[in-house]
């Protein structure tokens, strides 16, 4: 499988021009898998739930089940894409899944991160596993990272590659994604943004590093903070290995009753 990270700077509420830059820097690419940054559509550090409210939309249906379905026919294959997702009132942060016949599943955000709170709804919807071609994969959004019941409960579940938009701004996730990779034994792709917003009396600057991990935390691509594709050539039959020794299958060995 060819697989791909897109690591750039989305506009604040310029939808169309992440759509164009999405597609300018997609454009000759071919590629099993595709992921992008959380809130790829219309950036971060909104204000309230009702000013990003008119910006998100139902999945599927809208303007960007559409676009995403251009991109995933484009490159032939899967996306994974962070939106801000409107459900009735309740606004998730999101990741969508799409193939090139259209969409296929949600994950909404778990874990939310510090003034998120105010903004979204935690996510309903756990920790699910697709079929993504040769691939299972499951899909977490930025601070879920620092649960790491995320990336296992998707590893228990049967996923081979975690699929993970994000918009960090902590410096650590990026090396705890090789962690990640090693104690669950999967592929990894971390798809991050880079940029500043600045709001009010807000400011962030995200940090990028996105990367490419295969399940014994070896990194195969990764980026500092330039505006980039990203792409390996994995083989996910590798994640369904599990055994670090003869006799220590790592998902098998583990011991629920003792832990808390
Ligand atoms: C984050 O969860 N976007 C830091």
């Amino acid at each position: 499988m060819k697989v791909g990270v897109l690591q750039f700077s989305p506009a604040l509420k310029g939808k169309d021009a992440n759509f164009r830059k999405i597609r300018e820097l997609t454009k000759d690419a071919r590629l099993d898998l595709l992921v992008l940054p959380e809130l790829c559509t219309t950036g971060y550090l909104f204000t309230s739930t009702k000013e990003l409210m008119p910006l998100a939309e139902e999945f599927p249906g809208g303007s960007s089940t559409a676009f995403f379905t251009e991109v995933a026919n484009n490159i032939s294959g899967y996306v994974v894409a962070g939106v801000a997702e409107k459900s009735a009132d309740t606004l998730y942060n999101s990741a969508v899944l799409f193939d090139p016949s259209g969409y296929v599943a949600t994950y909404r955000k778990i874990h939310l991160f510090d003034k998120e709170k105010e903004i979204f709804t935690t996510g309903d919807l756990g920790f699910p596993v697709f079929d993504a071609g040769e691939a299972k994969i499951g899909m977490m959004v930025c601070f879920d990272w620092i649960y790491p019941e995320s990336a296992r409960s998707l590893a228990v579940t049967g996923a081979d590659i975690v699929c993970h938009p994000a918009n960090l701004v902590l410096p650590y996730c990026p090396r705890a994604a090789v962690t990640r990779s090693i104690e669950n034994r999967v592929f990894y792709l971390l798809a991050d943004r880079i940029g500043a917003e600045k709001r009010l009396n807000a400011e962030l600057t995200f940090i990028g590093q996105s990367e490419i991990i295969d399940p014994k935390g070896n990194v195969l691509a990764s980026l500092e903070t330039e505006e980039a594709l990203i792409t390996a050539e994995i083989d996910p039959a590798q994640a369904r290995d599990k055994f670090v020794t003869p006799r220590n299958d790592i998902l098998n060995d583990r011991k629920p009753e003792f832990y808390r």
